[in-house]
């Protein structure tokens, strides 16, 4: 088994947002739960999105199942690369004008080290990656018909867009599946916390980070 300390030391560099606690919650989460199918929106340098592939690849390793005929787990990413989808809604006017500030070169070179970074790690096969947004993706994947056990909502933080992605992706998580919110404690973000906990239901397993006393990411489980 690679101890996550391994698997760190190759993303922790990546230009990102996610932390070192976060990394290694999903990392051992997804080793204990062995997923088969994992989905996460809002990808761009992969500093979340590596670590759950890697621990979604080492439970097939262990099965064995490091092969292409393979019936392990997969990790399925959306990310549209480009500016646009980033500034749609309220995400504040910082925001807007860091998003706005990357062309379309530097989102290439984003891109292109993501990709660099997945086949240098051998990690293709445990992944497809979209190249799109959530909203044009949701027909696309309506008719994969298939279910997810985890899926991690870190895309456009606008309540129009985050309630999209909680309102329209959630549906898919199985009975007994996880949600991972990432920056809960965005004010944004407060009415769709309020859905996934009143409408919803969600039961509320572990608060993953914080900032201040606030928590910042967290994870739910689906209850029925
Ligand atoms: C906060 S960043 C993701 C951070 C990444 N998960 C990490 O840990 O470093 C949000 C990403 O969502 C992408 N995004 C924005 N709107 C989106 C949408 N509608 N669907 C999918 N991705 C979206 C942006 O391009 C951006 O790369």
């Amino acid at each position: 088994m690679k101890p996550f300390d391994d698997i760190w030391g190759r993303y922790k560099d990546i230009h990102g947002w996610c932390l070192e606690e976060k990394a290694r919650y999903l990392y051992n989460h997804i080793l204990e739960t062995d997923p088969e199918l994992v989905m996460e929106i809002g990808i761009f340098g992969g500093k979340s999105f590596f670590p759950i592939v890697e621990a979604v690849k080492e439970n097939d390793v262990q099965l064995g199942l490091g092969n292409k005929n393979k019936k392990g787990g997969m990790c399925i990413g959306l990310e549209p690369w480009e500016s646009a989808p980033a500034i749609e809604g309220d995400n504040g006017k910082d925001a807007d004008e860091w998003w706005e500030a990357i062309d379309d070169r530097t989102w290439a070179g984003i891109m292109g080290v993501f990709y660099n970074l997945a086949r240098g790690g051998n990690l293709m096969e445990w992944m497809e990656i979209h190249r799109t947004t959530s909203k044009d993706f949701l027909p696309v994947f309506t008719d994969m018909d298939r279910k997810l056990d985890l899926l991690h909502i870190d895309g456009n933080h606008s309540t129009e867009q985050a309630m999209f992605d909680v309102v329209s992706y959630t549906p898919f998580i199985k009975s007994g599946g996880y949600l991972v919110m990432d920056d809960m404690d965005w004010p944004s973000l407060e009415t769709v916390i309020e859905y996934i906990e009143r409408k919803l239901k969600y039961e509320w397993i572990d608060a993953i980070t914080y900032n201040g006393n606030l928590c910042s990411c967290g994870i739910y489980r689906k209850v029925k």
